[in-house]
């Protein structure tokens, strides 16, 4: 342990240089994935997968068997060993901290709970300015099992970077505000339409709250963020830029020091505001085309994206020609990280996994 300890210090911030101080290297800087986004030339297109840690793989639902989700989330042994799991398996280029969005809120006291096969659930939804005293700060104190378990990783994984990862405002603005998994997001539109104030006072708490975590997990050595805005597809480009865009941007400036991951569903409209709100990748749904996407989102970005996550469950050779179409359009990107164009859907066969992580390194 004190060695993990002693390697998570050496590679807090590993991402700003390719040297820490003049004797220690930092493992990660130069893997394949740091380096696409950075859009610097790459051996190799690096892979990931958004929720690769979770239900298709046999020994996560082994080692879940009996531990409630927010329970797992906090216990670093089972983050670490649960993180690990599909590095090891699939081969893929990076590691996703094992967590969830809504555990930050669960820290800092909001009674709520993932419901398997619901998602989140609060229990007293967030309606009014009154809602805003059951957000406090976050501070380090209040998820020490995180520091520890990103501690621990950073120790194990060596070269491979851990990327850290938060909901975005709106996103757990729509989780507080509904109450739990929403279709239309009626109600929290009817805030942030009806109430602009409130609606700010609300989204900057949260910004707050989601820069707090995510700096704990830089800080444990986490080498690359993720900013999950992941129903902001709800809104068109002008309410976007007008109530949310400005609470993101606040929280990405914040994390500066690493390379900043920004993703949503259905954002096809948004892609070109998501990346001014601050990104260095640009996460893109199955939806939009990767060279389509480059225009709408301009010069001096990278992208991820975007195989349909349905296609695992295609033929082979259908699966092949998907990856391949990914790539070639992936192109047109300055930097281009492999993924999904959503999460694993839990469904999935993890050998289709590992298949599409050696294809897309064969660069088929
Ligand atoms: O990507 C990874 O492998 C890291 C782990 C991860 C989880 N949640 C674990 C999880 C990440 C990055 C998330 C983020 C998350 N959580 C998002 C943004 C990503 C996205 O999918 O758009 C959102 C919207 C949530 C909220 C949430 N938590 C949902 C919708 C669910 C699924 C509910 C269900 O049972 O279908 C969860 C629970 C959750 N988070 C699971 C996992 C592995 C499933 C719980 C289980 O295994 O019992």
């Amino acid at each position: 342990m004190a060695l993990q300890l002693a390697r998570g210090a050496v590679t807090a911030h590993g991402t700003i240089g390719p040297m820490s101080d003049e004797s220690s290297p930092r493992p990660a800087y130069d893997s394949a994935f740091l380096r696409a986004c950075r859009r610097e030339p790459v051996p190799h297109t690096p892979v990931w997968f958004m929720r690769q840690a979770g239900r298709a793989l046999p020994e996560y639902r082994k080692l879940r068997e009996g531990t409630a989700m927010l329970d797992s989330c906090m216990r670093p042994d089972m983050v670490t060993e649960i993180t690990l799991q599909p590095v090891r398996r699939l081969g893929v280029d990076a590691a996703i901290f094992f967590s969830d969005i809504v555990v930050p809120l669960k820290a800092i006291g909001v009674d709520l709970d993932i419901v398997p096969g619901v998602g989140p659930v609060v229990a007293e939804p967030f309606r009014t300015a009154r809602d805003l005293d059951r957000l406090p700060v976050l501070t380090p104190e209040h998820v020490p099992y995180i520091t520890e378990a990103v501690r621990a990783l950073v120790g194990e994984l060596g070269a491979t970077p851990l990327i850290g990862f938060a909901g975005a405002p709106f996103t757990l603005a729509s989780y507080l505000v509904e109450g739990g998994p929403s279709r239309n997001h009626a109600r929290t539109k009817a805030l942030m339409y009806g109430e602009p104030e409130l609606w700010s006072q609300l989204l900057d708490r949260l910004a707050d709250i989601t820069l707090a975590f995510l700096r704990v997990q830089i800080d444990a050595g986490a080498s690359a963020v993720q900013l999950f805005d992941s129903w902001v597809g709800a809104l068109p480009a002008q309410d976007y830029r007008a109530f949310v865009q400005p609470h993101s941007a606040r929280v990405l400036a914040g994390v500066g020091d690493v390379p900043r991951i920004h993703f949503g569903v259905g954002t096809g409209e948004l892609l070109h505001d998501m990346g001014a709100a601050g990104a260095d990748v640009v996460g893109v749904d199955w939806r939009v085309p990767l060279d389509e996407a480059v225009r709408r989102i301009g010069p001096g970005k990278a992208l991820q994206g975007n195989l349909d996550p349905t296609l695992v469950f295609a033929p082979d050779d259908v699966v092949r020609r998907k990856v391949h179409e990914v790539l070639v359009a992936g192109k047109a990107a300055e930097g281009h990280v492999f993924n999904l164009g959503h999460g694993v859907l839990p469904e999935t066969d993890p050998d289709v996994l590992a298949r599409i992580v050696d294809l897309v390194h064969a660069g088929v």
